[in-house]
């Protein structure tokens, strides 16, 4: 078992010495350290690697001849029936170690399980690690999966911007990868047969029912909105209040109005990035702009958490003389995934006397994307802490074996017979 010597391997790329944090961002350099990382991680194994035209990573160990170096020919990747497991090895700013990453060493790492245990696949199992799954950098959350499927235009994705105004294409082309290819990719998809994503926990559901891993029931519909206050730039000593086009007071009325708004649908709504221009101490800003991250038990709840900030915002921006610009910059519909296959992989687990929970989550997975062109299937990872997206999210090691043993049970089964 090798899961710890790759588990310290990755651990120091794109680490901040400061915080602790990651800050592994898509098309930067921590992020091509990520891929060659990947890649000799693939090569070690002697797996077949690629990438596909949305810079996604791909991992092949091929059922006849494991081994093969050769690159896939345009649309060999599509092999029949393929098997797919990985995550991403992206990170929110100063995230932690695992969100992403467990699931991708923990693929490798069951991969050796199964080998040392002499098994042999009798269809296509491949590693993926999507790439841009946090939207950390160009806005839009698991970019990498959703280009593959089809349901992000490709144009639009390419004009994305990151807080630099370095465009998805431009962070692309210097980094190497042909920008002009993005788009979905049928054969790709169309060879797959069932991708299963591994993933800590970004709660205490397993630590709380006493379990290490969990099976995923599905995904809370979810979203963002980035919300453009225009104002009037002013001195902060002199402008009287009543002469004042204050942007940050409408902002501030949209902030609570999501915590009452998300309190009262059971709902959950968050704003985590906020930008004040020009950034004055002694200056009322011109413009100020919120994100907001809201998901909700259903798409009902959804809009009216999102219709309430919007409407809040407003009120108080036609009060104080601000325009509101509302957009929305992604959405993840529901997602329910495929009950066959998480009852085969319950099945495959329980018969190793692996008991894993059904759950559902709030957080977004390229397994959730996939679900809509794939069958998708999560297992989840115990996080004592329950704390995700923070240099304090956390598994135990024992718990990480037996995610990688829950995982090769499930490949052993799907793929190896
Ligand atoms: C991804 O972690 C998300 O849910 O935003
Ligand atoms: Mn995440
Ligand atoms: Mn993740």
């Amino acid at each position: 078992m090798t899961f710890a010597a790759l588990w310290e391997s990755l651990l120091p790329v794109g680490r901040d010495s400061g915080t602790g944090g990651y800050r592994r961002f898509s098309w930067t350099p921590a992020d091509a350290a990520c891929r060659a990382w990947f890649v000799e991680a693939a090569a070690v194994r002697s797996l077949r690697t690629h990438d596909d035209r949305n810079g996604n990573l791909w991992a092949w160990w091929d059922p006849a001849v494991a081994g093969a170096a050769a690159e896939p020919a345009a649309g060999e990747g599509g092999l029949a029936g393929a098997v797919v497991t990985g995550s991403h090895l992206d990170s929110v700013p100063d995230g932690g170690a695992f969100d992403g990453p467990l699931g991708v060493v923990s693929a490798f790492a069951a991969i050796d399980l199964l080998r040392e245990r002499g098994h042999r696949p009798a269809r296509p199992v491949a590693v993926a690690a999507f790439t841009e799954e946090e939207g950390a950098r160009f806005g839009v959350a698991c970019l990498g999966s959703r280009l593959l499927a089809g349901v992000t235009d490709p144009a639009r994705a390419r004009a994305l911007t990151d807080r630099d105004g370095v465009t998805l294409a431009g962070a692309m082309a210097a980094a190497g990868h042909d920008p002009a290819a993005l788009g979905p990719d049928e054969s790709l998809l169309a060879g797959i047969a069932a991708y299963v994503e591994l993933h800590i926990e970004q709660g205490r559901a397993l630590a709380d029912l006493g379990e290490a891993v969990g099976l995923a029931a599905g995904i809370w519909p979810h979203g963002r909105w980035r919300l453009t206050f225009t104002g009037r730039a002013d001195h902060a000593g002199t402008t009287r209040l009543a002469g004042r086009r204050d942007p940050m007071l409408p902002c501030a009325t949209a902030i609570l109005a999501a915590r009452l708004a998300a309190a009262r649908h059971g709902a959950l709504a968050t704003v985590g990035k906020l930008t004040a221009e020009p950034g004055g101490v002694n200056a009322i800003c011109s413009r100020v702009t919120a994100w907001l991250d809201a998901r909700a038990p259903d798409e009902a709840g959804l809009r009216a958490v999102v219709g309430q900030v919007v409407a809040a915002g407003r009120d108080a921006a036609t009060a104080e003389g601000v325009d509101l610009e509302a957009r929305q910059e992604s959405a993840s519909p529901a997602v329910e995934f495929d009950a066959r296959l998480r009852d085969r992989l319950a099945r495959a687990l329980a018969a190793r006397d692996i008991s894993a929970p059904v759950l559902p989550t709030g957080a977004g997975h390229d397994a959730g994307v996939l679900a809509a062109r794939v069958p998708a299937a999560m297992l989840f990872v115990r996080n004592p802490s329950g704390v995700s997206h923070s240099p304090a999210e956390f598994a135990e090691p024992a718990d990480c074996l037996a995610g990688v043993e829950a995982l090769a049970t499930v490949l052993e089964d799907l793929a190896c017979r």
